[in-house]
């Protein structure tokens, strides 16, 4: 039987070739961006989205699944030349595309930020293209050199990386992570987590359904390679990113029309924003926090409820967390009177919240009494009222 993975390579080996106009799912990219993009990058689009519409300047950025180039040779215009982006894909002729039509992008953009690479997305520690070097020189005959080959993978992983740890400000993708194989997912929201520096983020569009997919539908191969029979539910793609680690998770985008729809599962395509970073040490430095609304009550991605307008104590960690994207809009943020250096801070516990007393920010013996101030200066004189 043909693995999904295998069904993968062939489909996509093809239609780097021939456009395969069922592997496409209609979409606005900017015009402005695809001016430079060679018709045959655009002619072979198979993504399902637009994650690139949220990347900024000087952004690192990786796309996995990166195909012909489409996505990286448009990050390229938007993170700029201060930027860089890395494509990485598994399939031989699609890399051969976009490695072809990168010099004819940067000649066209004047300056050259794009690379691919080749392995798989959720092994990305391992360079396929220093593996297939190392195999042409030492080929698999026998089990001996099959585990000699595997101790060499091991240790490219470890010495040269494909992709190191906390490099990337934004991992991206489009309409590909569904392909990857069950088991190997949870290992692949992993390897994004791990490559993201503190506070990077992923902006992933993939297809998901609105409905568990059934048994016969998820060992068929062909709809596997067709972004169909590997998709996530809608809750279980958000869970994905909550269970590697990531916070601040939102839909930045859902389609409401369904791309497909297969004996009554509807599959359509929505665009994920996750953030790395909650994770480290929790100090106490006499910070509080307030919900400003507008629903009654908020529950973060570290299981701490807070209801509107109450004011809670967080620690250091959460207290800056908060002031970035993507919470800073909802909460007011209140320093305490005096300061506690970072050196002096005592831990605190961050396993549940409880409310902080004014008097706790301010001081226990803060007792003072002051005229009006912060008001505006009317006509007649200073005054609130
Ligand atoms: C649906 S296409 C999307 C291509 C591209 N992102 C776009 O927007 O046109 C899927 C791409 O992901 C690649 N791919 C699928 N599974 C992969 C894996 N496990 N590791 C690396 N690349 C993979 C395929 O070779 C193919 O180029």
């Amino acid at each position: 039987m043909t693995s999904a993975e295998s069904a993968t390579r062939d489909r996509y080996a093809a239609a780097a070739h021939a456009s395969e106009a069922a592997l496409c799912c209609p979409v606005d990219y900017d015009p402005q961006f695809l001016k430079v993009i060679p018709t045959e990058v655009i002619e072979k689009d198979y993504g399902c989205g637009d994650p690139s519409k949220h990347l900024h300047p000087g952004e690192t950025v990786l796309d996995l699944g990166s195909g012909t180039g489409k996505i990286c040779f448009i990050a390229a215009q938007v993170v700029g030349p201060g930027g860089k982006v890395i494509g990485v894909d598994m399939t031989d002729d699609m890399l051969e595309v976009a490695n072809r039509n990168a010099p004819i992008v940067a000649e066209r953009i004047g300056y050259s930020n794009v690379e691919f690479r080749k392995g798989r997305i959720q092994d990305l520690a391992l360079d396929l293209d220093l593996l297939d070097r190392e195999l042409r020189a030492n080929p698999i005959a026998d089990a001996a050199s099959y585990l000699l080959a595997d101790e060499l993978a091991a240790d490219l992983r470890v010495k040269q990386p494909l992709v190191e740890s906390e490099s990337i400000d934004v991992v991206v993708s489009n309409c590909v992570l569904n392909l990857v194989e069950s088991r190997m997912k949870r290992q692949l929201f992993d390897e994004i987590f791990r490559v993201l520096k503190k506070g990077g983020r992923a902006v992933i569009s993939d297809i998901v359904s609105d409905e568990e997919i059934p048994a016969h539908l998820q060992d068929n191969a062909y709809l596997w390679s067709g972004c169909i029979s590997g998709a996530y539910t809608e809750e279980g793609f958000l869970q994905a990113f909550a269970e590697a680690g990531f916070h601040g998770i939102e839909i930045l985008k859902r389609d409401e029309a369904p791309w497909q729809t297969l004996e009554g599962i509807e599959f359509r395509s929505v665009t994920i924003q996750a953030w790395k970073g909650k994770q480290g040490p929790c100090f106490e430095r006499n910070q509080a926090v307030i919900y400003k609304g507008p629903f009654l009550k908020v529950l973060d991605d570290d299981r701490h409820a807070m209801e509107r307008g109450k004011r809670y104590a967080v620690c250091d960690k959460t207290f800056s967390l908060y002031q970035k994207a993507p919470y800073r809009d909802y909460f007011e943020f209140i320093e305490p009177l005096t300061e506690i250096a970072l050196d002096d801070a005592k831990p605190f516990d961050c396993s549940g919240i409880r409310e902080r007393h004014p008097k706790e920010t301010k001081g226990m013996d803060y007792d003072i009494t002051t005229g009006a101030a912060n008001c505006r200066t009317g006509g007649d004189g200073p005054g609130c009222c």
